[in-house]
């Protein structure tokens, strides 16, 4: 009888110690904590047992120079948010995720030594439970091993990938900011974004939430002493009310950017005192 019962409770005392552990509110949950007990040997166990029982086998030394551009375009797109470019500082993104995204280009975290077939199964499928997303359904087959083969050979690209591999150009407006048409371009683009983000500061700072742009606009210039009329132009013109040669667009760039200045330091300064 007593081995009996100490059989039970030995039994339960691992499932009754971990339900605790999960419930204290001590196990890791959030993407900054650090990793659980045994966290890495199981994730990263039950990863290589699978990826090493299915991953394809494959050469990708005869993929050519077009076969590696086209695998940087697909990174480009689809990868570099999280796993960076060549010469430049980690993403935002990755900085930010648990497990953290590595940096493909980095010495450090270069994938050069693993066989292709086992990134292309990565890429293919996703790794559970990390940012690392399945590519299956948005890549063709071709892709996703064009993607592994540059991958492959991530240290020792020739000149002409690595050129698709830079940060994405700006956007032309902002590229050529110095024709009258660009800075108008820059203000009606932006101007909704930056109204939005009044309303939302406004009500983040216990103000009535504006309904209207033009509200937005006059209750921020109130709260910060700001001068509004740019912001009206803008809207003027983006509504038609009045034609661009009405408008001084230097000045009204000038104003518009130093309007967006006051409000965010005068905001910066009131979320720093609440
Ligand atoms: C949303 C962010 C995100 C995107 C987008 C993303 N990944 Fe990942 N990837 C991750 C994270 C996070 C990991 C780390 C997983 C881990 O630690 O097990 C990872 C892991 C990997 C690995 C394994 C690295 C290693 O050291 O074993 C490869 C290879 C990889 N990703 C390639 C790609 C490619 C190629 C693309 C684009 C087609 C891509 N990833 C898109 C987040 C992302």
């Amino acid at each position: 009888m007593k081995f009996l019962i100490g059989l039970v409770l030995g039994i339960l005392i691992v499932p009754i110690g971990i339900f605790l552990y999960i419930r204290s509110g001590s196990a890791p949950a959030a993407a900054t904590d650090p990793a659980m007990p045994f966290e890495k040997f199981l994730a990263k166990g039950a990863l290589r047992a699978r990826i090493s029982k299915e991953a394809p086998q494959r050469d990708v030394a005869s993929f050519t120079t077009g076969d590696l551009a086209a695998g940087a375009e697909v990174y480009q797109k689809n990868c570099a948010f999280c796993h960076g470019l060549p010469q430049q500082p980690p993403s935002a993104a990755s900085k930010g995720m648990f497990p953290r995204a590595p940096q493909l280009f980095t010495a450090d975290d270069t994938v050069t030594d693993d066989p292709p077939g086992v990134t292309y199964w990565k890429i293919r499928n996703g790794i559970r439970l990390t940012g690392m997303p399945s590519f299956k359904d948005a890549l063709t087959e071709q892709q996703m091993w064009q993607v592994s083969a540059l991958m492959a050979r991530a240290d020792k690209l020739p000149p002409d990938v690595l050129l698709a591999l830079k940060p994405a150009p700006l956007p032309a407006i902002l590229a050529a900011p110095q024709t009258k048409k660009a800075h108008i371009g820059i203000m009606l683009a932006s101007v909704s974004a930056f109204c939005s983000l009044f309303r939302h500061a406004l009500a983040a700072l216990g103000q009535p939430m504006p309904d209207t742009k033009r509200q937005a606009v006059d209750a921020m210039a109130q709260l910060t002493g700001a001068n509004p009329s740019a912001f009206h132009a803008v809207l003027d013109l983006r509504e038609a009310k009045r034609k661009e040669r009405e408008i001084d667009i230097e000045a009204s760039l000038h104003a518009y950017l130093e309007f967006v200045e006051v409000v965010t330091s005068e905001v910066d300064r009131r979320f720093a005192s609440t």
